[in-house]
């Protein structure tokens, strides 16, 4: 061990171990404990084939021409019928699995030919490769699953295998039907090899006729080992950001593509061979299998509060764009039918926090979440266009949730755009309406979020308070990284009216992607976080909630120098975060006087790079923030490296 690692470890347990005093130094500024958290859109692959961990793609044969011209019921499906077996092949609707849930396959198989050394298995039967290749590991488990119907009388056996593509069998079972009602079965398989273009291969080795549907896969090893569960990389890369939040399902895909295409969370929760699959605004299909039962217990899972966002009855103003092809623009839900509508946003309340011997909240019980899932927000429209019709509607659906649920704060909206025509209005009807909190969106140059950084100085106080629900600016490089930066030091400064921001978009899936700058890129068996995924990160996990000024000095004329300090008074921890933006070593001055005691040594990450700087796909992932240990001082000189954020951690002593 060198004698650097050796001070290293030495220096982090140190630095760890002292007592914190739990109590925020005097002077500091009460600010959001709610700060920084995340946006989760189904957009750009995200739940299904992202963030989802199931592997098949259209299991359920759902996906239809309205989604996609080229799609129908069997897409990413192929018939398949080796060792001159044969049968046919059928997309049915008379006796589903569920009403909502319609397509389902027939096969009859009327001839299973012989195994020969050349042609391998033979059968009659599907191969599905998922989204791309289904990515599997040497040694790791996948639980096979699906819901068959035997049509003729004797029980069908099933063989079933992941595949390379050469066809050489990586892991193999098999399941035998038993019942003429439909039944679900399983069976794990064990790979036995590690590949990243597998296919699903299922083989009837008997003569007859069974139906067919939910055909899934997942990995066994999903986060926290839920069932239905999250792909673990993924899911372990966001829990790392320690984040406040987790807005979701979207931004658009929330107030959808047209009226029926809103986001219905009702339709999302309930066992998923009936939830209520549909179109995705993003161009793509949606199974719902992420759905909001799902998304609340991820939030559990990473102790970040959940943030529903539900349709303030309007559809998106934007539909029918170029990723959609059943758009209408905004539609507003008919005065006749709000009522139900309301009570669908007052049945999520219930769904999530109502004893398990309400009506809804034993749905959640069912579901195997007998506690409250404590609810606190609720975000209601997305971006909407500020016409009367969604004020009208927008105000029924708040005044409902006050007068019923005052603990719930709700968040309203304000447009698209970080000032004009829908800004001004949606802030007009916040004020009006005495709106607790609004989402404000921007998406911008790297050099708007340096200009802007005074942004919220100047917002009233104790009035309503911004959500920055969604913001990046434009690129994944290191000047966009730590612009935003500069920018988050300007929320903690602001955390008094700036209750919660969170980037937008989140994850985005290389080749399915709709929207080009992203925080989290990923393929099937490998992820690629952006220098923005750091600069949150070091944000989220390093948040206070007392801000104090004048403790880092720099030259207030530079717009490229940003910092801020703030204290977490649950550990007593100092934070210090220096941004520079420019392209040269920029000296700052600390001085935590006002902090009684300290500890001698500090928690220092640093991200720096170039301002081209970015991270690839493969061996390139080189901006990472570096972690060591400090000596710091009640006062100490600082010298930020060109284009960096440096975040310093430094406990108190009682
Ligand atoms: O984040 C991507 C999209 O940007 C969101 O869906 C929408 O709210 C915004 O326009």
């Amino acid at each position: 061990m060198t004698k650097l690692k050796l001070f290293l470890i030495l220096g982090l347990s140190l630095a760890t171990s002292v007592d914190s005093t739990a109590q925020p130094a005097k002077g500091g500024k009460k600010i959001s404990s709610d700060l920084f958290g995340l946006f989760f859109e189904d957009i750009n692959y995200s739940a299904d084939g992202g963030l989802y961990a199931e592997l098949v793609q259209n299991r359920s044969f759902e996906y239809n021409p309205t989604e996609r011209r080229e799609w129908n019921p069997f897409s990413y499906w192929e018939y398949i019928s080796p060792g001159f077996s044969y049968g046919r092949i059928s997309v049915e609707t008379s006796e589903p699995v569920h009403p909502n849930n319609p397509h389902y396959i027939v096969l009859d198989i009327e001839h299973v030919g012989h195994e020969t050394k050349f042609v391998g298995e033979s059968g009659v039967g599907l191969k599905n490769s998922g989204f791309d290749g289904i990515a599997v590991k040497a040694g790791e488990k996948y639980d096979f699953s699906l819901f068959a119907k035997q049509l003729s009388d004797s029980p069908i056996e099933l063989s079933i295998s992941l595949q390379n593509l050469k066809g050489l069998v990586l892991a193999a079972g098999s399941v035998s039907t038993a019942s003429k009602n439909w039944q679900k079965y399983t069976t794990t398989l064990t790979a036995t090899a590690e590949n990243d273009t597998a296919s699903l291969v299922i083989l009837a080795k008997t003569n007859g006729k069974l139906a067919m549907d939910m055909i899934s896969l997942f990995p066994e090893k999903t986060f926290k080992n839920r069932s239905n569960g999250l792909r673990s990389d993924l899911a372990q890369l966001l829990a790392d950001m320690k984040p406040a939040f987790i807005r979701f399902p979207g931004g658009c895909l929330v107030h959808g593509d047209g009226l029926g295409n809103m986001y219905r969370w009702e339709n999302t929760i309930g066992p998923v061979e009936q939830r209520k699959e549909q179109r995705n605004i993003w161009g793509y299909h949606q199974t719902g299998g992420l759905g909001y039962f799902e998304y609340f217990q991820f939030c559990e899972d990473i102790r970040a509060k959940p943030l529903p966002v539900l349709p303030a009855a309007v559809s998106c103003q934007n539909s029918g764009g170029t990723w959609q092809i059943g758009g209408t623009g905004q539609k507003a839900v008919p005065m006749n039918e709000m009522q139900d509508y309301i009570q669908e946003v007052l049945n999520l309340i219930e769904w999530a926090n109502g004893p398990s011997t309400s009506v809804w909240g034993a749905k959640r019980a069912a579901a195997g979440h007998p506690e409250s899932f404590k609810l606190q927000y609720v975000g209601i429209g997305n971006e909407d266009k500020m016409t009367p019709e969604f004020e009208q509607r927008f105000k029924m659906i708040f005044d409902a949730v006050k007068a019923k649920h005052p603990e719930i704060t709700v968040v309203g909206t304000v447009g698209p755009s970080p000032d004009g025509e829908d800004f001004a209005k949606g802030w007009k009807i916040a004020d009006d309406q005495k709106v607790p909190v609004v989402d404000e969106h921007y998406y911008t140059s790297p050099e708007w979020f340096i200009s802007n950084q005074k942004r919220y100085d100047t917002y009233p106080r104790n009035a309503t308070q911004v959500y920055l629900g969604e913001y990046a600016s434009w690129g994944n490089k290191m000047r966009n990284a730590i612009a935003e930066a500069a920018y988050m030091t300007s929320l903690e400064r602001n955390g008094d009216v700036v209750r919660m921001a969170s980037y937008a978009p989140l994850l985005a899936k290389k080749n399915f992607t709709q929207w080009k700058i992203d925080m989290i890129f990923f393929d099937n068996a490998t992820i690629c976080p952006t220098p923005n995924y750091f600069v949150q990160k070091m944000f989220s996990a390093n948040r206070g909630d007392y801000y104090f000024d004048k403790v880092i000095t720099k030259d207030e004329k530079d717009i490229n120098q940003a910092a801020s300090c703030v204290q977490d008074s649950r550990t007593g921890d100092i934070i210090l975060k220096l941004v520079n933006y420019g392209n040269s070593v920029k000296p700052m001055k600390v001085n935590l006087a006002k902090f009684g005691k300290i500890a001698a040594e500090g928690e220092q990450s640093v991200l720096a790079g170039s301002p081209d700087d970015e991270n690839t796909f493969g061996d390139t992932q080189n901006i990472i923030p570096v972690h060591s240990v400090i000596r710091i001082g009640k006062s100490f000189d600082y010298s930020t490296p060109a284009m960096s954020l440096t975040v310093i951690r430094i406990k108190t002593k009682k």
